[in-house]
């Protein structure tokens, strides 16, 4: 009898896959790899796979695939990816009819199966699956979150730390807001270990990168003909570890508002501190004037995404 958590990833196509080796290598709980029965053999496939590398490299997990929802009894996390990703020309909220009904399917057996999870959502489009999660769930607001915050950062992170070319942990780099183009990255909270970033480059340059991080999701949809599954792994297993460790990391998450940054009853990335009640806060940093509209016009895109969630 195994006294290890559990943790549940929904979904077993290229983020639930890598997922599955990171949760597994970071030892955070015994896996259990879920998809629909056409694509069960992919989940066991994956899981049998990583249990192998386990095995080589030593580590004390173990990782399963099903189809059969009954498998992911008493999950401590939950981490949603099933739906369909874009493909190369497709915007996130293309995905919003055809991932709804999946993802209010998979919230229900999540109620019914894992009522005490932690859940983590991924699938596009984020801030309106997360939403549904919830509704669907019932589940306290601070127990259902989504994953794309900390995905968006870390591309500013990086855009960033390359170049000015300094070490990418030196960088602390901040997306607020809805997951999609009116992404807000802010550059006011972006340092190089305090230094404002806006002293050590030019104007233009700044710019392009804010850019690029808007659309860096679609910068690899076009190289790859489908979504990143590396990094975005990263990122809600960053989430799940904080959880289930009690990290209380700040990590910037679509979080439930109730009034912070002028919005609430929406979901959206804001930063917040994850910990062993799930999101035990969130932060508000000052904003400058510019930002806020941004905000406040991402907020606007997240509300119509739901209004036409609510139709369907
Ligand atoms: P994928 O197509 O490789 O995997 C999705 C899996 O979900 C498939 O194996 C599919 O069979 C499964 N699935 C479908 N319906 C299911 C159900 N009812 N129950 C269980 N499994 C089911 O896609 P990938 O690349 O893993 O992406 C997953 C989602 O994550 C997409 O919606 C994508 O747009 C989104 N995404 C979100 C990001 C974020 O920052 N929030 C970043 C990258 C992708
Ligand atoms: C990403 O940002 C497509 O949401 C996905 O990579």
């Amino acid at each position: 009898m195994t006294s290890r958590r559990k943790i549940a990833l929904i979904g077993a196509g290229n983020i639930g896959g890598e997922l599955a080796s990171l949760a597994a290598r970071k030892e955070l709980g015994d896996v259990v790899l879920v998809d629909i029965p056409d694509r069960e053999g992919v989940a066991k496939g994956k899981a049998l796979d990583i249990s192998q590398a386990l095995a080589l490299e030593g580590y004390d997990a173990s990782v399963t695939g099903t189809s059969d929802y009954a498998d992911i009894a008493g999950a401590a996390v939950c981490v949603v990816t099933a739906g369909v990703p874009r493909k190369p020309g497709m915007s996130r909220d293309d995905l919003l009819s055809i991932n709804l009904k999946i993802t209010r399917s998979v919230a229900a057996q999540i109620k019914a199966n894992a009522p005490d999870a932690f859940v983590i959502v991924i699938s596009n489009p984020l801030d309106a699956m997360v939403f549904e999660m919830q509704k669907v769930t019932g589940f306290s607001q601070n127990r259902v979150v989504g994953m794309a915050g900390a995905l968006d950062s870390a591309r500013f992170q990086h855009f960033l730390a390359d170049a000015i070319g300094v070490g990418v942990k030196e960088v602390q780099a901040l997306v607020l807001g809805g997951h999609g183009d009116t992404m807000v990255p802010v550059l006011s909270h972006c340092t190089v270990n305090g230094v404002p970033v806006s002293t050590l480059i030019g104007k233009e340059e700044l710019d392009a990168i804010v850019e690029r991080t808007k659309f860096g999701g679609g910068e690899i949809v076009k190289l790859m003909g489908t979504s990143a599954y590396v990094a975005p792994a990263s990122g809600a297993i960053a989430m799940a570890e904080s959880y289930l460790r009690d990290q209380k990391r700040l990590l910037p998450c679509a979080a439930w508002l109730t009034g912070q940054y002028g919005h609430e009853g929406i979901y959206m990335g804001v930063p917040v501190v994850i910990g062993s009640d799930g999101v035990e806060r969130i932060i508000e940093v000052e904003l400058s004037a510019d930002e806020k509209a941004l905000l406040d016009n991402s907020a606007n895109h997240v509300s119509e995404l739901l209004g036409a969630a609510s139709k369907l």
